[in-house]
């Protein structure tokens, strides 16, 4: 088990380059089998994530090959349409490879991929998206098989805006012959690159962004060089160390044009924060405000994946704020122990009510995901004492040696590995 430990009260200041976009890397992966080409990745983020998608490709056949940061992956010796039922369940994102696996092999074979501590991670969009194009979906016993020999181009219509289904959808359609038009889109800014991506090997995809997207499928796919998009909430989260210690963090290769909704809740909290080009410049205020309400939506609303992040923030601010979850039913299990480092925070459903307090005390406590790990962290950079965050390896699925991103602002975060 990796834990990490932090010694509080550092102003953290200094620049950091952000890197590749997990959210964007794993689904481009995905489509990578898309083609019998080679495709080359760059500034991959090599987190635990995107190093299982990987595993995954190899064991149906595809050549994949590191090199620092670099991911090449060839699709030509891809032999397998099922899924490795393990593997598939330690990644949520292992069902973006259903539209891929189907488009290339006209059927496909994978295990309902798990829930995760904030919720249950149902797949009925994605799997209503692709009826939609004429698949044969049968499941049974966790298994869900899929005959994709009559599949065509149609009408997509998801009743909600899922990303992962989105994703999957406009995979499957790529070389489907006519117009696929997906409606009510996820409009992500990892949908748009995926889809920058797509084109880059040949495909013809209108409308990436909007809640409707047209697909013109295409004979066939070529092989690509793409760099995915930098990580909007990677950005975040430094932002927000940033923030919750008083300091002053500039970020270099970021994404700037995606993270206005993040941007905006904290000058909502006092911080001055000033753009140029692809450079965001953070500073804090002394201590930062409360502010009234913030709902997490899909985008360009507030983003659910830095909805952990802005809670450990106002329960250290001045005054009181509500946080609504409305993405995902579970997503406030940091709160418990944030709570037991001395924040107030009152939880009801997919509501939370923060009374901010002067100070948090160190505490030992335990990541139970990816984003609300970073939150625990967060906290501890600004909480007296010692702070121990146990399953961290939690935060390595999402954050590449993000103890050592801290570091290099100033933090004292040490890492300890230990045997569960
Ligand atoms: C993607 O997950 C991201 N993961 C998540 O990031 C992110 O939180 C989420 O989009 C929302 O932005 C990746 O891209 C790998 P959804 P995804 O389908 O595609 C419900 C992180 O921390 N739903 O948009 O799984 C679902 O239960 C991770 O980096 C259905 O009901 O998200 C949820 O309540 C966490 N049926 C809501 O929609 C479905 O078939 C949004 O899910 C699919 C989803």
């Amino acid at each position: 088990m990796e834990s990490l430990l932090i010694h509080g009260g550092k102003r953290l200041e200094g620049t950091l380059r952000v890197d590749g976009a997990k959210n964007a890397a794993l689904p481009i992966l995905a489509a990578s089998v898309l083609t019998e080409n080679t495709v080359h990745l760059y500034d991959v983020p090599d987190i635990l994530d995107v190093r299982r998608m990987a595993d995954i490709l190899s064991m149906l056949g595809c050549r994949t090959h590191w090199h620092g940061h670099e991911l090449t992956v060839s699709g030509h010796s891809m032999c397998s349409s099922e899924m490795p039922d393990a593997l598939s369940k330690q990644i949520r994102s292992s069902i973006f490879l259903l539209g891929p696996i189907l488009s290339r092999f006209r059927r496909a074979t994978v295990t309902y991929p798990g829930g995760c501590e904030i919720g249950l991670r149902p797949i009925d969009l994605h799997l209503s998206g692709l009826r939609a194009l004429g698949v044969d979906v049968r499941e049974e016993g966790g298994v869900i098989h899929c005959d994709g020999v009559n599949m065509h181009a149609g009408e997509v219509h998801l009743d909600y805006p899922s990303v992962g289904a989105t994703e999957n959808v406009i995979m499957a359609a790529m070389c489907l012959a006519g117009t696929t038009t997906i409606h009510n889109a996820a409009r992500e800014p990892e949908i748009v690159d995926l889809c920058r991506f797509l084109t880059a090997m040949g495909g013809r995809i209108h409308g990436a962004g909007s809640a409707t997207i047209q697909v013109d499928g295409v004979k066939r796919l070529h092989g690509a060089d793409y760099t995915p998009m930098p990580d909007r909430i990677v950005a975040g989260t430094l932002l927000c160390a940033g923030a919750i210690t008083g300091g002053c963090v500039e970020l270099t290769n970021a994404p700037v044009d995606d993270m206005h909704a993040i941007c905006a809740k904290l000058r909502e909290m006092g911080c001055a924060i000033c753009e140029a080009g692809d450079t965001i410049c953070l500073q804090a205020p002394q201590r930062l405000n409360a502010f009234p309400i913030l709902q997490t939506q899909p985008h360009p609303g507030f983003p659910t994946d830095m909805q952990a992040q802005m809670l450990a923030l106002l329960s250290v601010a001045e005054g009181t704020g509500v946080i609504v979850e409305n993405v995902f039913e579970n997503r406030f299990t940091h709160a418990g122990d944030l709570n037991r480092m001395g924040a107030r925070i009152i939880c009801s459903g997919r509501t939370a009510i923060v009374r901010g307090v002067e100070s948090l005390t160190g505490a030992h406590v335990t990541a139970r995901d990816l984003r609300g790990g970073a939150a625990l962290t967060l906290a501890g950079l600004v909480a007296q004492g010692e702070t121990v965050v146990e399953h961290a390896e939690l935060i390595d699925r999402g954050y590449e040696h993000f103890e050592r991103q801290l570091c290099l602002l100033g933090a004292d975060v040490t890492r300890k590995h230990t045997t569960a």
